[in-house]
């Protein structure tokens, strides 16, 4: 943030700034999210010829395989296994005598100048595996080293997801796959796959063939903003996953210690199955009902009348339950609206039979018998905090998502509860920065990578005993505006980061200036030399904002990705790399009664660039007169 300041005390601010720079730096090195206990030691542990890896059986060979492929592709080094554990120059993966780290998914890692040493059971050990990657340099270079250091490591929450709508938009199992790479790297554990919507149905179940036939394809999608009479793009959409794909995902998910979820919504959120289902929707004779072409929530839900509705979500979730075998399985339960079955017969009889107060009971009657359902074949249920209106269900799990709100009332009552507030900035579908204009299309909202960072998943209004019920964290990727796996990729990241570090990091141990200013940088710069796309974000040090000077010098701008440059522009034009470089500071004199637009960019050593960010300076004593 910019403020007026007089040179002399900015001058002596920065000095301070400096030295207390210099005694802390870099205070979790690279490492996100920011362990437990970390200390830094003198030396460094050279990667070379001599180097080995070892282990202590197979499945801590086959962690230890994870290291060695990391970095052979992105250093071009080939480190061979040893056999036994003995011996100078050698990075020993042990899962043995652990008894000392409670937490299965605890680790150790000790670094020093002839051997490196990760301890930890199984998902602990792939954790220490983790943070070793992130400690490796960025290229290769002349010489290869890792910094010694010992760090002991452990989550704050067992619950820790990230979840995917492959409903609006779909993507191929090559990207899912690359999608639960980063959830391993920043140590999550959960994968929220969001498979059935009104704008398709994405999973193949084999008792029920239309429902990929019909149900997972819509005619044509709106194209920009959200308009009710906006325009469409003629193009049929559509794709499932079949139930191979299925199997090969929940696989590849488990080798990286990652949980999947899968999200059959009901009751609402259903047209793609009504579309090819018709008979299950509301009334004695029901539909014709179309695959959704636009955004939104729609009247039309499953009948919570009809036998045959039950009969055949117990059908599909019969095939859901065997293909992943996830403790947890998300019903869905949010935005269903009541509308069709206030006139429904069939609902009514059921309101009436089973003496319910209202709509809001009968969903409630919808989702006890689902969960029942689901209990009895040793499953639990989540479902979005909708799911607590007219009564939660016995043993159900709330996702909190309209706000923390609905996660301390479920707190409140015993249940268990996931936060997933878009208030805490966890809707990654929403905006990264305060400029419609400088953003690409999407949802709206405001969430940036500090408002996810701030957030603290478990609310200070509920009671020590309460917050025991706060399982964990999640963010969710609607991707209605996200119609490419580059484009999620974009709205993921960095803002994964911040995730990473509030799902596993004491709030004790967070830090916004190290996090921001000396680790995101770094993992922003590896990622650069990658396909991979990302949000660069705006220069450090700097925000929009008007300062009344006749000159002013910025100072202690700094880039977000490290390597990279800023430059910038005093002529109100869009800054780009044939611009003026930013050094060490730059003066901008204004003459009387004018202004100077001040617009800076950073460009990653890719090329690719962040958004501008616009100070103006104006040298006028009536503040009327400043550029908006
Ligand atoms: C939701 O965002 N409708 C859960
Ligand atoms: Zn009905």
């Amino acid at each position: 943030m910019i403020t007026k300041k007089s040179p002399s005390i900015f001058a002596a601010c920065l000095l301070m700034t400096t030295m207390a720079m210099a005694q802390q730096s870099a205070p979790n090195l690279a490492i996100i999210p920011a362990p437990t206990e970390i200390q830094t030691l003198s030396g460094q542990f050279p990667i070379d010829a001599a180097t080995k890896i070892a282990y202590d059986n197979e499945s801590d060979k086959r962690i230890a395989e994870f290291f060695q492929a990391y970095v052979q592709e992105t250093l071009n080094m080939a480190i061979p296994f040893q056999s036994g554990a003995e011996g100078k120059s050698v990075i020993h993966f042990s899962s043995s005598n652990t008894d000392g780290i409670p937490n299965r998914e605890g680790y150790t890692l000790t670094v020093s100048a002839d051997r490196i040493s990760l301890q930890g059971k199984e998902a602990g050990l792939f954790y220490a595996m983790q943070t070793l990657v992130q400690l490796l340099p960025e290229k290769a270079g002349e010489q290869l080293a890792i910094p010694a250091v010992s760090i002991k490591d452990e989550p704050r929450y067992m619950y820790r997801g990230l979840h995917l709508d492959v409903g609006r938009h779909m993507f191929p199992v090559s990207f899912i796959k690359k999608y639960i790479d980063f959830i391993a790297a920043y140590k999550l554990n959960n994968f929220h796959w969001h498979l059935t919507e009104d704008q398709g149905w994405r999973i193949e179940i084999k008792k029920y063939p239309k429902l990929t036939e019909i149900g997972a394809y819509r005619d044509q999608t709106l194209i920009g903003n959200y308009k009710k009479d906006g325009d469409y793009d003629g193009t049929r959409y559509g794709g499932f996953y079949t139930q191979d794909e299925v199997k090969e995902i929940v696989a590849y998910a488990a080798e990286r210690y990652v949980n999947v979820i899968p999200e059959i919504e009901l009751p609402g959120h259903a047209l793609g199955a009504l579309a090819a289902y018709p008979h299950l929707g509301c009334g004695d004779n029901p539909g014709p009902y179309k695959v959704a072409q636009t955004w939104g929530v729609f009247d039309d839900v499953f009948c919570a009348g009809k036998e045959e509705t039950f009969a055949f979500l117990e059908g599909v979730l019969d095939e859901v339950v065997a293909l992943f075998p996830s403790e947890y399985i998300h019903i869905g339960g949010d935005e269903c609206p009541k509308t069709k079955w206030e006139t429904c017969p069939h609902c009514q009889k059921r309101v009436k039979d089973e003496g319910l107060k209202d709509e809001h009971e009968l969903q409630s009657y919808f989702i006890q018998r689902m969960e029942k359902y689901l209990n009895s074949k040793g499953r639990r249920i989540i479902g979005w905090d909708e799911i607590l209106e007219g009564g939660l269900a016995p043993n159900a799990t709330v996702m909190s998502w309209r706000g923390e709100d609905g996660g301390i009332a479920a707190a409140k009552q015993g249940h268990d509860v996931i936060m997933t507030a878009n208030s805490y900035g966890l809707y990654f579908d929403h905006k990264q920065g305060p400029d419609p204009n400088r953003e690409p299309l999407n949802i709206g909202g405001y969430s940036t990578l500090q408002k996810v960072y701030a957030a603290d998943p478990t609310p200070k209004a509920l009671s020590a005993e309460e917050q025991k019920h706060i399982l964990g964290v999640q963010a969710n990727v609607w991707t209605e505006y996200m119609e490419t796996d580059k484009k999620v990729e974009f709205m993921v990241l960095p803002r994964l980061y911040a995730l990473s570090e509030i799902a596993w990091t004491d709030p004790s141990r967070k830090n916004w200036t190290d996090f921001s200013e000396a680790r995101v940088p770094q993992h922003l710069a590896k990622l650069d030399q990658t396909e991979t796309v990302y949000r660069v974000p705006e220069v450090l040090g700097l925000k929009d904002t008007v300062i009344y000077a006749s000159e002013y010098t910025f100072r202690a701008l700094k880039p977000s990705v490290a390597g990279g440059k800023i430059y910038y522009t005093i002529d109100n034009y869009n800054p780009t790399d044939t611009d003026l470089e930013y050094q060490d500071a730059v003066k901008i004199v204004v003459p009387e009664g004018k202004e100077r637009v001040f617009k800076a960019v950073v460009i990653a050593p890719s090329g690719r660039q962040s958004n501008y960010v616009r100070a103006v300076i104006v040298n006028s004593k009536t503040p009327e007169v400043a550029s908006k």
